[in-house]
């Protein structure tokens, strides 16, 4: 089990007021953070940070990804959707210890809307010191030959 390092890190505008304190926070943890601020035209759209975040994750250059929307749905929405992402939503430190150590996940999405800062802090903490159970394996294996069977066969039919 590797030790993490390396962490991307976006939120959307929901989260800009407290992004600079998980920040610091995270940076006084000695993580090294790779932070997506897009922020073209003022557009803060979830999807826009999700899909930079997810692709650092999925391309390696970071050990995982922390993305923070309203309600931490919409981020995990989109970074499913890249291939190779496990994006859990998180809501208290139970959960996001578990979405480590059952489900694996490569990204904890989180709500400004939901938790506090401090309840943020804590979930990302846990999160990443909290490592898989291989016990669990076989399963994260179903995920993945869905996705090699699925992947671009149905969907063209949806309309938003
Ligand atoms: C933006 O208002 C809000 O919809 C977004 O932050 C997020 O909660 C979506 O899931």
């Amino acid at each position: 089990m590797n030790k993490i390092k390396k962490l991307a890190f976006a939120t959307d505008h929901t989260a800009v007021g407290i992004r600079d304190e998980i920040i610091k926070y995270l940076k006084e943890m000695d993580y090294e953070i790779e932070e997506f601020i897009l922020c073209k035209n003022k557009n803060y759209d979830y999807p826009d940070y999700a899909y930079k975040v997810a692709y650092a994750v999925v391309n390696r250059t970071v050990d995982k990804g922390i993305l923070i929307c309203g309600t931490g749905i919409g981020m995990s929405i989109a970074a499913n959707k890249i291939r190779g992402i496990i994006a859990a939503v998180c809501w208290n430190e139970n959960i996001a210890k578990l979405a480590s150590q059952h489900n694996n996940a490569n990204i904890l999405c989180l709500g400004s809307r939901i938790n506090s800062v401090s309840e943020i802090c804590c979930m990302i903490k846990i999160f990443l010191s909290s490592f898989f159970e291989k016990r669990h394996t076989f399963r994260i294996k179903k995920i993945r030959d869905i996705e090699k069977q699925e992947y671009g066969k149905i969907g063209n039919n949806i309309v938003v």
